[in-house]
């Protein structure tokens, strides 16, 4: 791509961490199979010594409310959303050793990037990842990486210098961070300046922005399924759908880039800033730049809707764009783990000769191709 286009298209890639997560067990299986025995189970059923087997039955017999008051907080959550692996869990050794493990792990995926030919990486600091669950006001670790904004800042930087310092100078590092997490006591606008001005102070070469995204307020997944981080108050902000209040899903993070881009600039700081969510339309990413709410504008939806949007705004066929529905159609499909494809185009030409279809053979994988005039 970097060839074909000149050298002007450069290729970056995410890099990202992400803890265990498991799916909702059915209640008995998890009472009989996952649920470790404690005492307290014991000492709250009345149960004194007894059998294994015993405690379990007692278990499977409670009404919801009796079990909730006899398992712990944790457990309880487990059982209702599946068991999720969190950055205080600082009493499971791989937990506790992140900040040790991390920066090398992060160091040594950019080293194998560089090689492959990409020329740069997006250090992933934002929704419901790793590095973004350290920067998260709701990091209570005791151990010097969680509490103060100061000490939740400091694995993503340590990642980030670790990173730099095995990689060339040509090879760009950034990260991708949360301008607000949209759930309660999370970070707003205000830490995100704050970690603005920590990274770009670091020599980061961009700074990318998304909102929320987050599994602290995901909805209880089905029995089976797991807990995804994009169906909450938090998900809706950070991939906001067409059903939505006055703004709709349109430019929601343009004002919190805005202020963060500010902040940086204020502080002498030039680091480029990115900023996503929302945007489908030539005038209103324009709009952007010339009001100096980001230096760069990227979108998903809208890009994937129309592949071809680029060409046609640049060729001038702006009113052959096909618009993004901001459905969340493909979101579905992503959440089952199904190849992602966009309601607009994916049962079209189906017959075509040669055409790439997902494994279920419904849908098409790619676009049907374009060309300047197609649409007179
Ligand atoms: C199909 C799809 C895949 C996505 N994958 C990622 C991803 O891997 N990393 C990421 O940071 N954001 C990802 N996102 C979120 C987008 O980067 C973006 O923040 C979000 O969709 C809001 O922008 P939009 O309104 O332009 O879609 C994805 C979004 C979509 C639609
Ligand atoms: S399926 Fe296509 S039109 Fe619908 S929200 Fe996704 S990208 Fe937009």
């Amino acid at each position: 791509m970097r060839k074909a286009s000149g050298g002007h298209t450069r290729l970056l890639i995410q890099l990202i961490d992400f803890l265990s997560i498991r799916r909702r067990p059915d209640r008995e299986k998890y009472l009989r199979q996952f649920l470790p025995l404690t005492d307290v189970h014991r000492q709250r059923l009345k149960l004194g010594d007894a059998a294994d087997g015993t405690v379990r039955d007692a278990l499977c017999d409670l009404s919801g409310p009796e079990l909730e008051a006899t398992l712990s907080t944790k457990e309880w959550e487990d059982m209702q959303y599946g068991y999720r692996e969190r950055v205080t869990d600082t009493h499971l050794d791989h937990i506790e050793e992140l900040p040790q493990r991390l920066p090398d792990l992060f160091a040594s995926a950019a080293c194998r990037a560089e090689k492959a030919g990409f020329d740069g990486v997006e250090l992933h600091y934002a929704h419901a990842y790793t590095m973004a669950s350290f920067l998260s006001a709701t990091n209570t670790r005791k151990d010097g990486y969680g509490g103060s904004r100061e000490n939740r800042v400091r694995l993503p930087l340590e990642v980030y210098q670790t990173v730099r310092s095995a990689t060339s100078a040509q090879f760009a590092v950034g990260c991708r961070y949360l301008s607000d997490e949209i759930i309660e006591a999370g970070n707003r606008v205000e830490d995100a300046c704050y970690f603005a001005r920590c990274f770009a102070d670091a020599g980061m070469d961009f700074l990318s922005h998304s909102r929320g995204g987050k599994f602290d307020d995901a909805k209880q997944p089905k029995v089976g399924w797991a807990a995804y981080p994009y169906t909450g108050r938090s998900g809706y902000g950070c991939m906001p759908g067409y059903i939505s209040d006055a703004q709709g899903p349109f430019g929601r993070n343009i004002e919190p880039v805005s202020c963060i881009r500010a902040a940086l600039r204020e502080a002498g700081l030039m680091t480029p800033v990115v900023m996503a969510g929302g945007i489908y339309s030539f005038h209103q990413a324009e709009a952007c730049l010339a009001n100096e709410n980001a230096d760069i504008v990227g979108f998903a939806r809208q890009a994937l809707a129309d592949p071809d949007w680029f060409r046609k705004v640049e060729l001038g066929y702006g009113g052959e764009v096909m618009l993004c529905r901001y459905s969340n159609y493909r979101e579905g499909l992503d959440q089952k783990h199904k190849q992602v494809t966009c309601e607009l185009w994916d049962r079209q030409q189906l017959d075509e000769p040669g055409v790439r279809k997902s494994i279920d053979g419904r849908r098409r994988l790619l676009a049907p191709d374009w060309e300047p005039g197609d649409g007179s």
